[in-house]
């Protein structure tokens, strides 16, 4: 029966330091890890520097079809149990809605949207007592974000169906982690839209990925449903929640992050 982590966006960034560490182990017991993403070369890469196995899957998210096709790929191996899901792919740039070219919006939405959802769909019958799911959100979630917009949305959706889907799953013993990021310095801000935005929204400051997919597994593994990895967005998200909508929007605006 191969045990699978599944990981998607895995050819950079947050992904690839996923695959890496559920590679040296810190996962518990893992045969096989299936990697997904559209970049074929980056995910060979991958096949050659881990020791385990890994399986490509040169998908682009977007596409319905790609969530068959893993489907089929599951349902094709013998007794496949899903250990672990990493739904991590993602992408966002900054500006206003209304400047934002329509197809990049709409690829946007399926991909931090729908394809998460399909994938714990899709996987669940294949999972069992002790698997886990790490859905990967973002601090963006805490407050809705002005040009950040249908992003901050979106990680709003993943963090709260990682929640109630934790509470449905808890007594088969399937927990689901929502982990909440700041910035990291991974590709995502190579091509940010609006520069002035994200300069001044990076103000936030950054965390190394390495860190946070420690405090993620870490998390997982405990069956932890939320995971922020660094101290000040612990403090960010505690506030959001007290805080009236247009008092958190002040602040931005005054410490210079809006
Ligand atoms: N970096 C940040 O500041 C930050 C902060 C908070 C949360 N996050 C979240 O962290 C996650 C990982 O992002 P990252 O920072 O590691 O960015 P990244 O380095 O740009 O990685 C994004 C990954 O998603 C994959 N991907 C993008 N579009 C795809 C598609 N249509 N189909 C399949 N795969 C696709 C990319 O692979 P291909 O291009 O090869 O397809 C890549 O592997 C995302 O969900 C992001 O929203 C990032």
């Amino acid at each position: 029966m191969p045990a699978i982590a599944l990981v998607t966006g895995a050819s950079s960034g947050l992904g690839r330091e996923f695959v890496r560490r559920i590679d040296h182990g810190e996962t518990g017991p893992i045969d096989e890890i299936w990697v997904v993403a559209r970049r074929a070369d980056r995910l060979e890469s991958l096949v050659r520097t881990c020791s385990k196995t890994v399986r490509p899957f040169c998908l682009d998210l977007t596409d319905p079809m790609s969530f068959d096709i893993l489907e089929s790929a599951l349902s094709e191996t013998p007794t496949a149990r899903v250990s672990l899901l990493v739904n991590n792919a993602g992408a966002g740039t900054f500006g206003d809605l209304a400047s934002t070219p329509r197809d990049e919006l709409s690829d946007m939405l399926a991909l931090l949207v729908r394809a998460p959802v399909e994938l714990i769909y899709r996987t669940l019958p294949f999972m069992r007592e002790g698997s886990r799911i790490i859905n990967i959100a973002s601090v963006a979630a805490f407050i809705p974000q002005p040009r950040l917009a249908a992003y901050s949305a979106a990680k709003r959706f993943m963090l709260d169906i990682s929640r109630s889907l934790d509470v449905e799953l808890e007594g088969v013993d399937i927990h689901v982690t929502a982990v909440c990021p700041k910035f990291m310095k991974t590709e995502f801000l190579d091509a940010p839209g609006d520069a002035r935005s994200a300069r001044k929204m990076t103000k936030i400051g950054f965390e190394r990925t390495e860190e946070v997919v420690r405090q993620a597994l870490r998390a997982a593994r405990a069956g932890r449903g939320l995971c922020i990895p660094s101290l000040d967005m612990k403090a960010l998200y505690a506030a959001s929640r007290v805080l009236p909508y247009r008092a958190a929007i002040a602040v931005e605006r005054a410490i210079g992050v809006l």
